[in-house]
């Protein structure tokens, strides 16, 4: 097989930016998805709907002539965030979920979550009208070793937060562990994942042996190659509580290239040639459909793209640059460590 046309893929996790980073990277994500989940941590962060109205003002402002990119804007969950503004974006339709970020677990997390009792009434009247809670399952105790958060974060504070609050409606972002895809699994229909083309690639080796490469870290940091191999398996499986959410977190090369370096990895321009080639490898290339382009829309409550796009696989190896150039300097792409062949057909 050498065509594969599948309706347009959503991207449940995006982090597109301000400014003039955000009118550098829109156009990758937008030449492929038809709608993406945008994430809120700005500096300042997208706390109230007023903030997620001007957001989406300068996200539609920054698109090429003529795109049809939906962003599906969310707000940044905070002690201090009030019921009645939420679910009244969420039945207006300017917001599709919120982000919860326990406080310092990553990029631009400090004005996130440190007493989760100063929530409850916010994650009730959530649970009450259907509106998805993001979260980033990760502790922040620095007791916790980073390799464990997550999986401690399940049983610490999701857990009992989903016990407290039932039918809040949740999506475990960026899963990483065996820990986080069994949860999900047994969680019946009110939670799901996304998971990100890079957990697909990377190991924790990639990020560490011979030599630390800051290109492969992110957060939640990738984990032992058995988790590796458990995303794999979840995301090339077709089941539903599995979607796509790249993740794509742009940071130019001299944050990241640092002696304390940002979280993130900028996988947009390259997210569908990498997934192709990881479903064509695992003999699963009819399943990528519902990873990138059904399952999303389902949990969302939102139909799946009417348009559909094509990917074609070429007979040598496509040329990607290495670099997105932006005003505030280069960011690196993302390297899966394979030739690509599977090229998205723009007309
Ligand atoms: C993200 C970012 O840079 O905003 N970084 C990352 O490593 N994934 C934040 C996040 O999603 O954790
Ligand atoms: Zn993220």
């Amino acid at each position: 097989m050498n065509r594969l046309t599948i309706p347009r893929p959503d991207d449940w996790h995006l982090h597109l930016r301000d400014g003039d980073m955000l009118a550098s990277v829109v156009v990758d994500t937008a030449a492929h998805f038809g709608r993406a989940i945008i994430m809120p941590n700005l500096v300042p962060p997208v706390i109230t709907s007023v903030d997620a109205l001007a957001y989406r003002s300068r996200i539609l402002a920054a698109l090429p002539a003529g795109s049809e990119f939906q962003p599906l804007m969310t707000l940044y969950l905070t002690e201090t965030t009030v019921p009645d503004d939420v679910v009244a974006a969420a039945a207006s339709g300017l917001i599709s979920a919120v982000k919860l970020y326990p406080a310092g677990a990553t990029t631009n997390s400090d004005s996130g979550v440190r007493d989760f009792d100063k929530v409850t009434p916010v994650l009730e009247a959530m649970a009450e009208n259907g509106v998805p809670l993001c979260v980033h399952g990760e502790v922040t105790d620095p007791d916790i070793d980073i390799f464990d958060r997550e999986a401690v974060f399940l049983e610490k504070v999701l857990d009992p937060l989903r016990q407290r609050i039932r039918g809040l409606r949740v999506v475990l972002e960026h899963v990483t562990t065996c820990d986080g895809l069994d949860y999900v699994r047994q969680g019946g229909d009110d939670i799901a994942a996304t998971i990100t083309t890079h957990h697909l690639f990377i190991n924790r080796n990639h990020i560490l042996a011979g030599g630390i490469r800051p290109h492969n870290f992110c957060l939640p940091v990738a984990k032992r190659e058995v988790h590796r191999l458990a995303l794999v398996a979840a995301a090339t499986s077709d089941e539903a509580a599995f979607f796509l959410g790249t993740d794509s977190a742009p940071h130019v090369d001299a944050a990241k290239q640092s002696g304390c370096g940002c979280a993130g990895i900028y996988t947009a321009p390259n997210t569908m040639s990498c997934l192709a080639a990881l479903f064509e490898g695992e003999g699963a290339l009819d399943k990528l459909e519902g990873f990138v382009s059904r399952h999303g829309p389902a949990f969302y409550r939102l139909p799946v793209n009417a348009e559909t796009i094509t990917l074609i696989k070429r007979d040598t190896p496509i040329e990607f640059p290495d670099k997105c150039e932006t005003p505030d300097g280069p960011v690196t792409i993302f390297d899966c460590g394979q030739p690509l062949y599977w090229e998205v057909e723009t007309s």
